[in-house]
């Protein structure tokens, strides 16, 4: 199956639809445009028609381009044939069988329709349809015409080679397309609840401020810290997604949405769009305080362990002396340790102790728990130490073992496969690495220790170690 040359029909001319409507234009097939609210395919084509002359003025396009990609996009009264069908209405199960229904009764029978769902299974979708085999998710992600994650989403019923020939689309199309099988969030809001969970539970135990989790996880790369994320998104919709998944799973209480978000939502502190949430706007999050880092001395200073971080250890304090077969990472100094966490907390090693969280970034905010004058070492790796309670794995290590959790959960349950879990994050919510890749940086007993720790202490099922793990 090809669809190379597909006549489209977009159905609902809203946000996703437009974008979707604009991408397959460019891409040069002839799109019609239809949505049962009175001009709203004209007013979408008219947005769209001022969105490309902007990008005309600012050279980005040429004129000839815009009028093409214009010429190629024709509003529709009514529902009409096409060879693909891309659906993006309300998220309504109802209502999107009755508009299959009625699809099924006036497309060729070789048609595929394609749903752009972000939540509803595609199995279920299906059913009722003559033809449940045409029926394939195609999530694209907001903004359509900037992210490049296409979610190929295959409900039980979906043919392969439908599912591969949207797959090719989305290629052709200048997309990243991923397959995924139909389970509750697909690939991208499945793996990255723990996002936004972990930054939740650390809150719900007093262990730091909003800032300052935001703070070490932007160190660790990702363009936003989960509160400012979820302020961002709001935190009804963060909040209902969350939900859902954890309905869908039969309530497995590793889904647990959070009483935090709760008190959130109840208080209609939705975030960004109602001028508070974690923060209040426009002000946004308040400022670390600066720390001073003075250099400490110490007369006997080792370094533990290998790897990336002992070597950075070892290369800013080429003095201190190795014992690289110790069975943990980081430094002593004058015999009290710098730890790197392996999920057991400052009070179960020796007194004067510190655990630091995973440095991901040359610089930046890292947290730490324990003695203040032990930690102020990581200095001389250009961190900034920043204090947290002594909870199990700190802030981004906790958070990353997690993701890695979840993606392999998800892989383990073919979901989809690890290159995919990969490109999907980092294309769909702009992780700076993949579950997988940072699996790969890091240690897979580690992270299996590290979470069997955290189940340790919390004694639920939240941090129970995917099979595929261990
Ligand atoms: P939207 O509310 O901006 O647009 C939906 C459009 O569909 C409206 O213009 C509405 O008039 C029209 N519509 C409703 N029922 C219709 C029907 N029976 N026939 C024809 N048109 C109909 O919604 P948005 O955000 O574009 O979402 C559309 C779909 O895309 C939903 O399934 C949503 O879950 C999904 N999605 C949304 C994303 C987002 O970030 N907003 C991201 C990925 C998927």
């Amino acid at each position: 199956m090809n669809l190379d040359n597909a006549r489209l029909l977009v159905v609902g001319a809203g946000l996703m639809g437009a974008g979707i409507a604009q991408v397959a234009a460019q891409a040069g097939h002839a799109v019609a445009l239809f949505d049962t609210r009175d001009g709203a395919a004209d007013a979408a084509k008219a947005k769209l028609a001022a969105t490309l002359d902007g990008l005309v003025a600012k050279g980005k396009l040429t004129p000839e381009a815009v009028a093409a990609t214009l010429a190629s996009i024709t509003p529709v009264a009514a529902l009409q044939p096409a060879d693909l069908v891309i659906e993006a209405i309300v998220e309504h199960l109802d209502v999107k069988r009755a508009l299959f229904a009625e699809l099924e009764a006036l497309l060729p029978d070789d048609a595929v329709i394609a749903t752009n769902t972000s939540s509803i299974s595609v199995t279920a979708l299906a059913r009722g349809m003559k033809k449940p085999e045409r029926l394939v998710g195609m999530h694209f992600f907001n903004p359509v015409p900037l992210m490049k994650l296409v979610e190929v989403v295959s409900g039980l019923g979906t043919a392969p080679e439908v599912a591969q020939a949207v797959f090719d689309l989305a290629g052709r199309w200048g997309k990243t397309a991923v397959h995924a099988r139909s389970t509750p969030g697909f690939i991208v809001n499945r793996i990255a609840r723990p996002y936004y969970a972990e930054a939740l539970m650390l809150l719900q135990e007093r262990a730091a401020a909003p800032e300052l989790i935001d703070a070490c996880l932007r160190a660790a790369g990702f363009r936003m810290g989960p509160c400012e994320l979820m302020d961002l998104i709001g935190h009804d919709t963060n909040f209902a997604v969350t939900n859902s998944v954890f309905a869908a799973n039969f309530f497995d209480r590793r889904f647990t949405p959070s009483l935090v978000q709760q008190e959130l939502v109840d208080a209609g502190f939705l975030g960004r769009k109602s001028g508070r949430g974690f923060y209040r706007y426009p002000e946004g999050a308040p400022a670390l305080p600066a720390v001073d880092l003075v250099r400490p001395t110490a007369a006997q200073l080792v370094v533990h362990g290998q790897g990336e971080v002992a070597e950075r250890f070892a290369a800013a304090l080429p003095e201190a002396v190795r014992e690289r077969d110790s069975s943990w990472v980081g430094l002593s100094v004058d015999g009290h340790q710098l730890c790197l966490t392996d999920g057991r907390r400052a009070a179960e090693l020796a007194h004067g102790a510190a655990v630091f969280d995973l440095p991901l970034g040359a610089t930046g905010d890292l947290a730490y728990a324990g003695d203040a004058a032990t930690a102020a070492w990581l200095g001389v790796l250009g961190l900034t130490p920043r204090a947290v309670a002594d909870v199990p794995g700190l802030v981004v290590a906790r958070t990353l073992a997690m993701l890695i959790n979840e993606a392999a959960d998800a892989v383990q349950q073919g979901v989809c496969d690890p290159a995919g879990a990969d490109a999907a994050m980092k294309l769909g919510v702009n992780y700076p690495a993949g579950p997988f890749e940072w699996l790969g940086r890091w240690d897979r007993r580690a992270v299996v220790a590290l979470l069997d720790r955290l189940d340790q202490h919390h004694r639920g099922e939240r941090y129970r170690v995917s099979p595929y793990l261990r």
